[in-house]
């Protein structure tokens, strides 16, 4: 395979269209999600437009013995992968003490271990052949408090904080690691996490997924380690590390209440 990049979540949104930027670089893919029928009708399509070749897998990423298997079959089909790019993600608009167990203990699952575990997998290589690029995708919730959507909003620092930290420990082994942090984003993910009348969401002009994958596949490249999109968010970020945290989570609690 040619510089064959792994991208997590790749049925839908900000992966799906990570897919696409990265194809149309010439790179060859490995996609992973649950609903494998999208992955393969993406398959089709990179494939006939772009000539590259596509390797789907349907896998819960939740589940520690899929994310072992998934990397024994991609070294059992010889895939030395240029980058990996932790994309899948989810939220869950809720208050806390209500919140759905099985469904919080899924996010961590996927936002953090799932994204740790491939990280730990596939890092080792990327150092031996002494180049590659990591691309964990946090999200503007990295940089405050996020009631209503607790969980999820400390998901995102962490990916932040850990991807800054291995960012570190990886200069000069060139691999690079990414962190991209998106604001809100036309995807499914409002819908999944039942956010979709949230004021965070009711803004005109949301950038796309396409937009929002062309930013972080350009960063990624480049080696960035923080990848802030848009200059609003930018802006936002800059002020959530001057603010007193107990501020910040009033601002944040007001922009997950319906419009
Ligand atoms: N959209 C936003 O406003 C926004 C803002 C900041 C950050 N983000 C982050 O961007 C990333 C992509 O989200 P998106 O906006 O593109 O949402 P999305 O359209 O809902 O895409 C999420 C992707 O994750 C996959 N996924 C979910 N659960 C999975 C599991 N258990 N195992 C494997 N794959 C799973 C989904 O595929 P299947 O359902 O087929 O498995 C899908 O491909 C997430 O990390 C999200 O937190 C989004």
């Amino acid at each position: 395979m040619a510089k064959p990049i792994i991208i997590t979540g790749a049925s839908s949104g900000i992966g799906y269209e990570l897919a696409k930027v990265c194809a149309a670089k010439g790179h060859d893919l490995v996609l992973i999600a649950r609903r494998e029928d999208r992955l393969l009708s993406l398959k089709a399509e990179l494939e006939t437009a772009r000539g590259v070749q596509v390797l789907t897998y349907r896998g819960d990423l939740t589940d520690a013995d899929t994310r072992q298997q998934f990397f024994d079959w991609t070294q059992t089909q010889g895939i030395a992968p240029y980058a990996l790019v932790n994309n899948a993600g989810f939220g869950d608009l809720t208050a806390f003490a209500e919140a759905d167990w099985a469904k919080h203990n899924a996010m961590l699952q996927l936002n953090i271990v799932a994204l740790t575990h491939l990280t730990r997998l596939y890092l080792p290589g990327l150092i031996a052949q002494g180049q590659g690029r990591i691309l964990n995708v946090a999200s503007l919730a990295a940089f405050l408090p996020g009631p209503y959507l607790a969980v999820y909003y400390a998901t995102k620092a962490y990916v932040l904080s850990f991807t800054n930290a291995i960012a570190s420990e990886l200069q000069g082994t060139g691999v690079t690691a990414t962190t991209l942090c998106p604001g809100p984003t036309e995807s499914e993910f409002q819908e999944r996490a039942a956010a979709k009348d949230a004021q965070l969401f009711a803004i005109e002009n949301m950038p796309t997924s396409a937009e929002v994958a062309a930013y972080g596949y350009a960063a990624m490249e480049k080696g960035q380690g923080t990848a802030i999109h848009g200059t609003k968010n930018k802006l936002l970020s800059f002020s959530a590390r001057r603010l007193p945290r107990h501020r910040l989570a009033d601002i944040a609690k007001r922009m997950q209440q319906p419009v």
